[in-house]
């Protein structure tokens, strides 16, 4: 299977190329890519522990190395990179996120058939934004290059994943993936929901600080000028019987 862009990273193009063309940012994000790989290598060994079937036990290992080896090459590139620029940058890893690894998935809960059906659809994705990421990377031919051997593994792993699913349920792999793709659209609702939540709750503190709280101290102003300066009477018919 050959990986294909989505019809919005294809509409993106132009932002990813501007995503990509900060050194600094680039570096960031291909460590941010190294950390995501290697926790998707670690998922995927637990879930050739707990799988009983054989050959998706190896194949599962192979894929976690392959992974693993991912993160390498991402770490890599990422510090050759960091090393030749300073300073932080804005990294959009909402607009250009790589491969999710498996999503904070809990392996130990899927069945075998829902894990391919899952595998698949990241792997799907994730090649798909490779070939963007690769097209936008003219600038830069050494991490082109990483992406492309990369790649390759991704289009092996979301073939395998999608055969392996035909072979354990050749009659359910329709329903596994559309299960699967339900689960990571509520996954990018969250995702997108909680980001908005961020922002949201970042503005509103911005305005409490900037608006809300200067109105006070000028009102506490104004009521200070009103008291009288120095030394004031206390109250007359004051009783000292209660505190009130
Ligand atoms: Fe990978
Ligand atoms: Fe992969």
């Amino acid at each position: 299977m050959r990986a294909a862009p989505s019809t919005v990273d294809l509409l993106l193009v132009p932002l990813h190329r501007w995503v990509w063309a900060d050194v600094g940012r680039r570096a960031r994000k291909l460590l941010r890519f190294a950390e995501t790989e290697a926790d998707g290598a670690r998922d995927l060994s637990r879930a050739a522990e707990l799988t009983r079937d054989p050959s998706l036990r190896s194949l599962y290992l192979r894929h976690a190395d392959d992974e693993q080896r991912h993160a390498v090459l991402f770490r890599r590139r990422g510090r050759e990179l960091f090393d030749s620029s300073r300073g932080s940058v804005f990294e959009a890893n909402w607009l250009a996120p790589g491969e999710r690894g498996l999503d904070d998935l809990d392996v130990g809960s899927e069945s075998d058939e829902s894990l391919l059906a899952f595998l698949h659809l990241s792997e799907k994705a994730a090649a798909g934004r490779f070939v963007v990421y690769e097209k936008v990377l003219d600038c830069d031919p050494q991490t082109r290059a990483v992406f492309a051997r990369i790649l390759k593994d991704e289009e092996y792993h979301m073939t395998y994943t999608r055969k392996q699913l035909a072979r354990l349920a050749p009659r359910r792999s329709g329903l596994r993936l559309w299960q699967a793709r339900v689960g990571r659209l509520w996954k990018a609702y969250l995702r997108v929901a909680s980001a908005l939540a961020a922002m949201l709750g970042t503005v509103m503190l911005a305005l409490q600080y900037f608006v809300v709280l200067p109105l006070f101290a000028l009102f506490a102003k104004r009521a200070a000028r009103r008291e009288p300066e120095g030394y004031a009477r206390s109250r007359i018919g004051l009783k000292l019987e209660n505190q009130y």
